[in-house]
């Protein structure tokens, strides 16, 4: 959602918070800023776009070594200067990743104490109401746990105030924070990649825990109780972290599948049996997947090995409407949530409703330790490392692998896992071929289709997501029976169209939707599993068949790769492309 960062040290700061900005940009890229403490004065400094645009902006000569940044995905109000973190209201300056769901009502407190706002945000109204409080009681703790008890909503917050200039103060709630102390300094982020140059050892924060920087590191409870917390280390590399000689992120993730594939095998599989990686699971008698986007998605695909192989209908759901909707658990229902970053907040509050109901949850997720993965009965991890575009491709395919070595695990069909043998370099010859010739038919199009049946529309789903997010093509998937109920009458002339086929009893009537639409100029992307003598398409990509449950987990990689080429070929910002984050922390 928004990327924060913060150091107290011995340092100069605005070299580390820029760098920590950077590396925070996938979370959100509308505005950025920082705020430094020099002379006992905060500056602040901050600029609309991208965190290059605010480089330009910032004497380098700065001397502080105590500061606060953001990179803003903007919420409330809109993309301005005014609108861009730091805020800075009294004595309090602070950067904010969340949403304050009362702010409107805080701002009517603040307005009749004469307090005036520049902006729209709701962290500028956070802003001021922490400096009223403070200015009542003149204690940044007491302040902290008092905003804390009157303020709804989530955030992941780094204060500084002008009257203790050497110190960082932070909390979170529901929002991601994480803390280092190191000998050079503590330094504060949403998420790992910020730091790593400089530590690998980190502090989760516990939702309402407060920290105190100053040369030391001190933590409280929101009973203001001094508590100690445990040192966590960072498994991955400062390389995970970069996107090394690919020339974005999202070339190096999709070429750093195979590896995860065999990273997956290896943490959950040993001499094609599961080892004690894979929990034992009860004899559930339904399954409910819950997630979103693409996270979504792995549910649609995952949910047709579950019901052919383990025998249980399984239910798909959007967390943002799941939420919304009367479910009918019963103690032998398991809830399984989707989740790359683990901070999605309509999963988030998707578990929090099913664990209400006592319901279990078990969580697949990339983040160690972040909030989904904390708060679920269960986790099993993807084991996909850093991911940092923002579209997501090694942890989907990792997510549809996992969830299909669960469907294996329920099923007894562990003789099943030879199937995965090869699959990484499957993979790896799928992301060798040339997508160029196929991307041209698409970039210059505004609208495109993905048509298939079964575990195929699920696929569509996933490639009309990846292609929509990132070259901005209007895109649309469609069960293959549907589209002639309607849709059909927006094919004209060379409308892209890809027709998926993986399941040889669905192929037939699949073809002859595709043969609705050439008839009507299409032009047809095929992509399958299969040797087809009838040339009905205009291109084809063929996968080499190993077995269905395999099988569509390396069907996504050209759907990845064409994605890739056609924003390629538009020379858009592929990695973080206009409005998106990374990590959507708000509802
Ligand atoms: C996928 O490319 C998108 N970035 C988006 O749909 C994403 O999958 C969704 O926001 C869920 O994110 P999560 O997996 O971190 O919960």
């Amino acid at each position: 959602m928004c990327g924060i960062i913060g150091y107290q040290g011995k340092n100069s700061v605005v070299p580390i918070l820029l760098d920590g900005l950077k590396s925070l940009e996938y979370r959100g890229y509308d505005s950025a800023g920082i705020a430094v403490c020099e002379n006992n004065k905060v500056k602040i400094i901050k600029a609309v776009g991208k965190v290059a645009n605010l480089e330009k902006k910032i004497d380098k000569n700065i001397s502080s070594q105590i500061g606060i940044a953001h990179t803003r995905w903007a919420t409330h109000g809109g993309v301005c200067e005014e609108n861009a973190h730091p805020h800075h209201q009294g004595v309090i300056s602070l950067v904010h990743n969340g949403i304050i769901e009362n702010y409107v009502e805080l701002k009517n407190i603040l307005l009749k104490k004469k307090y005036t706002f520049k902006g729209q945000t709701d962290s500028e109204v956070l802003c001021a109401f922490i400096d009223m409080l403070y200015k009542e009681n003149k204690d940044m703790l007491k302040t902290i746990s008092l905003m804390q008890k009157e303020v709804k909503g989530s955030y992941a917050l780094l204060i500084l105030n002008e009257e203790e200039p050497d110190k960082v103060y932070a909390t979170r709630c529901n929002s991601p924070l994480i803390v280092s102390y190191t000998d050079d300094g503590i330094y504060f982020a949403s998420d790992v990649p910020a730091i790593i140059k400089y530590t690998k050892k980190y502090y989760l924060l516990d939702n309402n825990d407060i920290v105190i920087a100053h040369n030391s590191i001190e933590f409280y409870n929101k009973n203001l109780d001094k508590i100690t917390k445990k040192e966590e280390v960072f498994d991955k590399t400062v390389e995970e972290a970069q996107k090394g000689e690919y020339k974005h992120f999202m070339l190096k993730e999709i070429n750093d599948e195979p590896k995860v594939i065999r990273e997956l095998l290896n943490y959950y599989v040993k001499d094609n049996k599961f080892n004690d990686n894979m929990p034992y699971f009860k004899k559930y008698n339904k399954i409910f997947i819950v997630g979103c986007g693409s996270a979504y998605y792995t549910g649609e695909i995952a949910k047709n090995i579950f019901e052919k192989y383990v025998g249980i209908p399984v239910y798909c759901y959007l967390a943002s409407e799941y939420r919304y909707q009367k479910h009918f658990y019963d103690k032998n229902t398991l809830v399984i949530f989707i989740s790359q970053s683990g901070e999605t907040a309509d999963t988030l509050e998707a578990l929090r409703k099913t664990k209400e109901n006592g319901v279990d949850a078990l969580a697949i997720v990339n983040v160690y330790a972040s909030s989904i993965a904390r708060e679920a009965d269960k986790v099993l991890y993807i084991k996909a490392g850093v991911e940092i575009a923002v579209a997501t491709t090694k942890a989907f395919i990792a997510q549809v692998c996992l969830l299909t070595f669960i469907a294996l695990k329920m099923a007894g069909k562990e003789e099943l896992l030879k199937y995965f043998a090869n699959l990484d370099k499957e993979i790896e010859k799928l992301i060798n071929l040339d997508y160029k010739p196929v991307a041209k038919h698409f970039y210059k199009s505004h609208s495109a289709f993905f048509i298939g049946r079964g575990i195929d529309y699920g696929l569509c789903e996933e490639g009309s997501l990846k292609l929509k997010e990132i070259s901005y093509i209007n895109s649309s998937a469609f069960p293959a029976g549907e589209l002639k109920h309607g849709t059909i009458s927006l094919i004209e002339e060379n409308t892209p169209v890809v027709v998926i086929t993986s399941n040889p009893d669905l192929k037939p009537k699949t073809i002859s939707n595709a043969k609705e639409v050439k008839a009507r100029g299409a032009y047809l992307l095929y992509i399958t599993n299969d040797k087809e003598k009838d040339k009905f398409y205009n291109d084809v990509i063929e996968i080499r068949h190993i077995h269905e449950i395999v099988d569509s987990i390396m069907m996504v990689v050209p759907l990845q790769m064409l994605a890739y080429h056609v924003a390629l070929l538009k020379k858009l910002d592929i990695d973080k492309p206009r409005n998106l984050a990374k990590s959507v922390t708000v509802e």
